[in-house]
């Protein structure tokens, strides 16, 4: 628990997307995962999202009346529903509202749809979004202490808290700013390489004067960037794992943001993601055929073997190489994929072992990662997006792939090393936090570590792993025990996140 003395926070978190009613990535699993800690400590915290069409209305509440929310000199109305958070407790639950705008959520994809990557209207969209959370909190007649925005769909918030939502008198809504006059932000970084930049035709949607433009450094090349102006405006920030912070003060990882973020200095610090231990836990696992842990590793073997069977491979002595994840240059799958020079065709060539494959996106890797499966009898590949078949993934495999270009944290490695699955790495942001490399001479590590992102050096890599998998099974085994006894739960962060909510209100 937080400790006696410890304060207790309101805190609003403002996401576009929480498990388990809309998810692309792991900012989804973060917020809800965050949230249930926090409110485990004690702290009253509420979710605010929009009301996506795949999010079935029948099992929501509606809140009487519609919500109006200001948005490019006019005023669009939406209804909001709630819900609270499965598994929240009943004394003191966090809540979830649903942002319910027809012509803006009503329709396939989130963020776009595979015609449409990215909906011509997500900076309207969003900053719709972005408003409506303080309007919601109006309806409610429930004011936050700290509003908590995550990556950029939501980095507004900051901007319309200090330009208007709390200065009173000079801000567009003088007759109720007060409410948030005591309220302070903090700004997540889930990910720097999204950013939402977009014409500054766009800017009037946010209901922000033109002089807020350049005071906020909304300025990108003559385009406007969400981010920027929530990065140089929240009163705190923080990103998903300290290496990343530090990575992130570079040019090479910045995104070309790393001048406002060193700009920001101590204000902007990197907190380790946690894990929903819940829900990611070989203990409890209800997507696994039969629970493991430690002390009976059964379970294990058989999650192997219900794998196979899933992907239709035979049975064999090999380790497993597992991989889920968004297919997109994050995730280092050009060096992987490629046509023609990735080296997942030598790897299972080569090597003597199982490669199964879990995910969506791009196009070219979809249909590359297609071919491979029509080719090779030991790579099998299911392109789509499968909670469950995930969780059989991580617990199923001996070794989890990750060859990431950058990650701000990385979840799966984690969900990895809770399975007793040895993660195979690229040596960056949260992975370098999270994971020990392997020591071939003591035994020590919890996983597969490697520097440049090329063919090469994941085929030598990969080659490692099979190689300590066949020659020194005592290791893999210890191994496997130390990943298993790591303590990734959200308590540790959650309390961190406190601190920074702390210092965000002492800050403002
Ligand atoms: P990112 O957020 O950058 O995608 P993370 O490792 O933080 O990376 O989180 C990814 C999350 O999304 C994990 O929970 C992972 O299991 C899940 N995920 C990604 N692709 C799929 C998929 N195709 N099917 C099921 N889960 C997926
Ligand atoms: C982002 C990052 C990932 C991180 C997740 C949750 O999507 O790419 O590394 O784990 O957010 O914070």
């Amino acid at each position: 628990m937080g400790g006696k003395t410890a304060p207790k926070y309101r805190v609003l978190m403002c996401s576009s997307e929480a498990v388990p009613y809309a998810k692309t990535g792991g900012l989804a699993d973060a917020v809800s995962a965050l949230s249930l800690a926090l409110a485990k400590l004690g702290h009253e915290v509420r979710i605010v999202m929009p009301r996506y069409y795949g999010i079935n209305r029948d099992k929501l509440v509606k809140l009487e009346g519609a919500l109006g929310v200001p948005l490019g000199g006019g005023e669009e109305w939406c209804a909001v529903y709630t819900t609270d958070l499965p598994e929240s407790g009943k004394k003191n639950p966090v809540r979830v509202y649903f942002i319910d705008h027809e012509n803006f959520f009503g329709r396939d994809g989130i963020y776009g749809v595979p015609s449409e990557p990215d909906f011509l209207d997500n900076p309207r969209r969003f900053a719709f979004f972005c408003r409506s959370c303080f309007q919601v909190c109006r309806k409610l007649d429930w004011y936050p202490d700290v509003i908590h925005a995550h990556d950029w769909p939501a980095a507004l918030v900051p901007v319309m808290l200090r330009y208007g939502e709390r200065r009173g008198a000079s801000g567009e809504f003088p007759e109720t700013a007060g409410s948030f006059a005591g309220a302070a932000s903090v700004l997540t970084i889930h990910n720097l390489g999204y950013q939402g930049i977009y014409s500054k035709d766009n800017f009037p949607s946010t209901n922000l004067g033109w002089d807020v433009f350049y005071q906020a450094g909304f300025d990108d090349w003559d385009m406007m960037n969400f981010l920027k102006a929530g990065i140089n405006t929240a009163d705190k920030l923080n990103t998903v794992s300290p290496n990343y912070a530090r990575e992130t003060l570079t040019p090479a990882h910045g995104f070309r943001r790393d001048g406002n973020l060193r700009w920001r200095g101590a204000d902007y610090t990197g907190i380790l993601n946690g894990i929903d231990t819940s829900v990611w836990n070989p203990r409890l696992d209800r997507f696994i055929p039969l629970p493991f842990s430690t002390g009976d590793m059964g379970g294990k073997a058989k999650a192997k073997e219900a794998l196979r069977r899933r992907y239709g491979l035979p049975d064999a002595d090999g380790p497993m190489l597992g991989m889920v994840c968004r297919l997109t240059e994050q995730k280092g799958v050009g060096a992987l994929f490629g046509p023609g020079y990735g080296s997942a065709w030598s790897i299972c060539k080569d090597m003597n072992l199982q490669f199964v494959f879990l995910g969506s996106g791009e196009g070219w890797a979809e249909h590359e990662i297609a071919g491979l499966a029509s080719r090779l009898p030991n790579f099998k590949a299911r392109v789509g997006y499968d909670e469950e078949l995930s969780h059989l993934i991580e617990a199923g495999s001996d070794f989890f792939l990750m060859p990431s270009l950058y990650e701000p944290c990385g979840l799966n490695q984690m969900y990895s090393l809770a399975y007793g699955t040895l993660p195979i790495a690229r040596n960056t942001g949260g992975l370098a936090d999270t994971i020990q490399n392997y020591n071939q001479e003591t035994g020590e590590g919890t996983g597969f570590m490697f520097d440049d992102l090329t063919p090469q050096a994941i085929y030598n890599t990969v080659g490692w792993a099979v190689w300590a998998w066949y020659n020194k099974p005592e290791h893999i085994e210890a191994m496997r025990r130390r990943g298993m006894e790591q303590d990734f739960s959200w308590s540790r962060s959650a309390r961190k996140y406190a601190e920074l909510y702390r210092s965000a209100l002492q800050g403002r």
